[in-house]
């Protein structure tokens, strides 16, 4: 069965002087769990959330959070992040010289693992974890930057992760994540290629009737894309 469509923000265009109730007011406006792009500075070029950031928002908002990590070194990092209150971690295969190992390491310390595959990755890299995820990020653009265009090539290789996870029979344990450019013009084409859970950060905020319109008009926009595939 295909999982649930959800719509989960970006924090990235957020107001950073007062991110907790910039936290709650994204659980005001329905988002489904909330992504912080970790950045270090070394795998990307900006430097953005550490632990202690992340785990004071924590107390402003009820909704899980994942850590999506643009990391070199997502092993040294990953119990800070489940510490700081990160349901699911998200490491980039293009970060991990044993991916298989870092996935086993953050089921192990409590939370679920996820991978991420930069634009140029191929599908294939995950074919041997998907026993280990919940996970399946396809970046739609190269990371390190919000407000990016949409890679609208990534659209095969989403169909083609898709089938991977249903010929691997986790159809209903792993979501189909993407990320970068998606707003109401692109987010049709990403759901009808296969994924269910889309990051947004600049549409959110960019949208004049506030975000709680923007959460809404996505989901409406991903649902009928789904309805019509
Ligand atoms: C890239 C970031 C962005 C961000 C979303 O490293 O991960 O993709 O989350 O940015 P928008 O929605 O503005 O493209």
């Amino acid at each position: 069965m295909a999982r649930p469509i959800q719509i989960v923000p970006s924090v990235l265009p957020a107001d950073f002087s007062k991110l907790g109730d910039e936290v709650a007011a994204l659980e005001a406006a329905g988002v489904d769990l909330i992504q912080w792009d970790v950045m270090d500075g070394q795998f990307v070029p900006h430097l953005t959330f550490g632990p202690d950031v992340i785990a004071a928002a924590r107390e402003h908002c009820t909704v899980p959070f994942e850590a999506h990590l643009m990391v070199y070194t997502p092993d040294v990092m990953a119990k800070q992040y489940i510490d700081a209150g990160c349901a699911r971690l998200i490491v980039h295969a293009e970060a991990c010289t044993h991916l298989h190992r870092t996935l086993g390491n953050i089921n192990e310390l409590g939370a679920t693992a996820a991978v991420a595959l930069n634009p140029s990755t191929p599908a294939s890299t995950i074919a041997h974890v998907l026993d280990l995820v919940d996970l399946v990020l396809v970046m739609t653009v190269n990371p390190g930057f919000g407000g990016q265009a949409y890679i609208s090539t990534m659209e095969p290789k989403i169909t083609e992760v898709r089938r991977m996870i249903d010929d691997a029979g986790r159809s209903d344990a792993i979501d189909l994540e993407v990320d970068g450019g998606i707003g109401p013009a692109t987010i049709a084409g990403a759901t009808a290629a296969g994924a269910n859970l889309l990051i947004a950060g600049s549409a959110l905020y960019r949208d004049p009737e506030g975000l709680e319109h923007a959460v809404s008009d996505l989901r409406s926009r991903a649902e009928a894309a789904r309805a019509a595939t």
